[in-house]
């Protein structure tokens, strides 16, 4: 019921289909996203002009609702990969620089151009589920860093030209799965408030935990945004430091500040900022303040557009946007039935997929913005044999899967779409055998089951589609 409601209340569209799967272990939580983080604004700055500025040719440029770089259009085929600054770190838990290598280069072979990585990582995991939250935090407490966790993000950076990728890099998240909206209120907070955390999976006890209505949680993440808050000053001013802090690091493996690494296609405000009242005009001064810091690089706010045209219009009107960027999730918004085996349901899915590609296609093209499709999954195949948590094993199906994405990719490209980017690639993680939880940085983020969404380099059928894409 938790779930249910949770999963409700998440879909602003009022397009709910009686009620949603409930198969043992399917989660359907708040969002699904990732993204990434840096430290040491001042340190590294000493080496900020060492080597001759790139050419600007090398940068990814939008003309009209088009992406260039130098002479040639640029599609996006793009990876969620937000594990990549973790991973990326060279030594720790989280470390594993062999993986993202072979990772990189199995997504290379398959045409992929870009990964969308997250640059954010704030607070400690809450006790007593450590896995609930990244780690290492980038940001253990405001405004102060773990230059390690930075570094990872340095090593990618570096990393991703050998592959001939460039990068969406969010600058944070609303999500709590990496701390996000909710923990920077929460620090800035007088007298001291606790995060209302919403429902979310718990892997170990393979049930909903107890959590606040969705909208209380809402509410609290969203007084980021409010200028009339008591919280906003303060946790405004570790947002606003944080996005100085990543675009105009100085990487310290080349020397090449953020900013001038054309590794960079376009800086994510948040991954999936809610729509609220102050929401636009935060949206506007945040992409406003990354365009004074970095003229070059695109600005998406990185939202959903699951709230309509209007929203939509609201959420990229502002003159630093130059990149639209919409997600899609059936499941999550109840548009679709993961324990149905049927083709109609299927088909249903993918309806609602064509209408929200169509309409969000035509909302950027009314404003001028190229759009990117940088977020869209669908789990395994959750019936039968396989359903519950086996649902989440490399070995569980993913027939809908396949033909969900081969749709999603058709329709992109027939709608005008700069690109589309999968959630998420797991490549060589696998997930632990049974209920754990234990982080495997499988494509799924850490509140949700490990395997769910996460596309494995063994799932051979999938990757054909993608690179037919
Ligand atoms: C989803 O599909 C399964 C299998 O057909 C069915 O038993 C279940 O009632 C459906 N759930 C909803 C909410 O329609
Ligand atoms: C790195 O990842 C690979 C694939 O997930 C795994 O086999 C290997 O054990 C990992 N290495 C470390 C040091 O965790």
């Amino acid at each position: 019921m938790a779930r249910l409601a949770l999963l409700l209340a998440a879909c602003v569209l009022a397009i709910v289909p009686g009620s949603v799967h409930a198969a043992d272990g399917t989660t359907g939580t708040t969002g699904t996203t990732g993204t990434t983080g840096t430290t040491g604004t001042t340190g590294a700055r000493q080496h900020a002009m060492a080597g001759a500025p790139p050419a600007p040719a090398m940068f990814v440029r939008a003309e009209g609702t088009r992406l260039w770089r130098g002479a040639a259009e640029y599609t996006v085929r793009g990876a969620n990969y937000w594990q990549a600054m973790h991973l990326g770190m060279a030594s720790g838990p989280s470390a594993n620089r062999t993986r993202v290598l072979a990772d990189l280069a199995r997504l290379r072979s398959l045409g992929i151009t870009t990964v969308r990585v997250l640059a954010a990582a704030e607070g400690a995991a809450p006790h007593p589920m450590p896995v609930q939250r990244l780690a290492p935090p980038l940001m253990p407490a405001p405004g102060r860093y773990d230059d390690a966790v930075f570094a990872g993000l340095d090593w990618v950076l570096a990393a991703l030209p050998r592959f001939g990728m460039t990068a969406i890099v969010s600058l944070a998240n609303y999500w709590t799965w990496s701390g996000g909206a909710a923990q920077l209120v929460a620090w800035a907070d007088r007298p001291a408030s606790d995060i209302p955390y919403p429902a979310q999976w718990d892997p170990v006890a393979r049930e909903m935990t107890e959590g606040a209505p969705y909208d209380a949680f809402v509410d609290y993440a969203n007084r980021l945004f409010d200028p009339d808050d008591r919280a906003n000053p303060r946790a405004q001013q570790t947002y606003r430091d944080h996005v100085r802090a990543v675009v105009t690091r100085i990487n310290s493996l080349t020397g090449t500040a953020y900013r001038d690494d054309p590794a960079v296609l376009a800086w994510e405000l948040m991954n999936e900022p809610q729509a609220s009242p102050h929401v636009a005009r935060w949206l506007a001064e945040s992409a406003a303040l990354v365009r004074s810091l970095d003229a070059r690089h695109l600005v998406t706010p990185g939202a959903e557009c699951k709230n309509g045209a209007a929203w939509f219009r609201r959420m990229h009107a502002a003159s630093g946007v130059t990149l639209a960027t919409c997600h899609f999730w059936a499941a999550n918004w109840g548009l679709y039935n993961a324990t149905d085996p049927t083709a109609r349901s299927l088909q249903g899915a993918i309806a609602h997929m064509h209408a929200f590609v169509d309409d969000t296609a035509a909302w950027a093209r009314a404003l001028g913005l190229p759009v990117v499709l940088a977020e869209y999954g669908l789990g395994r195949d959750a019936w039968g044999a396989g359903a519950g948590l086996q649902a989440y094993t490399p070995e569980a199906s993913v027939t809908h899967r396949d033909a969900f994405y081969a749709a999603v990719c058709r329709r992109a490209r027939e709608a005008g779409y700069a690109g589309s980017a999968f959630w998420a690639y797991a490549g060589r993680a696998r997930p632990a055998r049974g209920p754990s939880a234990e982080l495997r940085w499988t494509g799924d983020p850490p509140h949700e089951p490990a395997g769910w969404n996460s596309v494995f380099d063994s799932d051979r059928s999938t990757l054909r589609v993608l690179r037919a894409c």
